[in-house]
């Protein structure tokens, strides 16, 4: 969506104020803005790509991105953040494992996880959940921090509404 005045358009921006630091207030913030960005654009990929920008530029995350279930393996799809691995097989890292096992997985340390694909030499810790489409995993939302133990309860929670939004696309 986008709005225009005198003879330029522009896009609406994300905005969540400096002052509000708490990652709960910024998410309470960020999902309403998230859901008028996509409301009334009916491409998918369009609307993803822009969820991904909206959660890199706000949430301190290091690598945002979707995976996409195809031909039973996930192909990466829009993402925020350094390049990735393209393909990751059924059962194989993080992502492969939350799809196999239909679950999200919070990972506090990568190096302790079994079978960690890492895209990335900086990535600390993950958090993963599966985006379902007609009562299947059909996409894999990854995200990525710097830092250890970055993701709790409170990331599974309001990542788990932006996986609604994207389940209802
Ligand atoms: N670490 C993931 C791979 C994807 S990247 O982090 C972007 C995994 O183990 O599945």
């Amino acid at each position: 969506m986008y709005f225009c005045h005198s003879l330029r358009c522009m896009v609406e921006n994300i905005a969540i104020p400096s002052s509000v630091s708490g990652k709960e207030a910024r998410y309470e913030i960020l999902i309403p803005q998230i859901n008028a960005l996509v409301t009334g654009e009916p491409d998918l990929i369009a609307n993803v790509a822009n969820i991904m920008a909206a959660l890199k530029d706000t949430m301190a995350f290091f690598w945002v991105g979707i995976y996409f279930v195809k031909n039973n393996e996930l192909v990466l799809g829009p993402f925020q953040g350094p390049v990735a691995c393209t393909r990751i097989a059924l059962g194989k890292g993080v992502c492969g494992t939350a799809w196999k096992e239909k679950k999200v997985i919070v990972v506090e340390d990568v190096d302790t996880f079994p079978g960690h694909i890492a895209c990335n030499a900086l990535s600390r810790s993950e958090i993963v959940l599966p985006i379902y489409k007609n009562n299947e995993v059909a996409m894999i939302l990854d995200v990525d921090s710097e830092q250890y133990s970055f993701f709790d309860a409170v990331d599974e929670k309001f990542l788990g509404r932006i996986v609604k939004i994207i389940e209802a696309l």
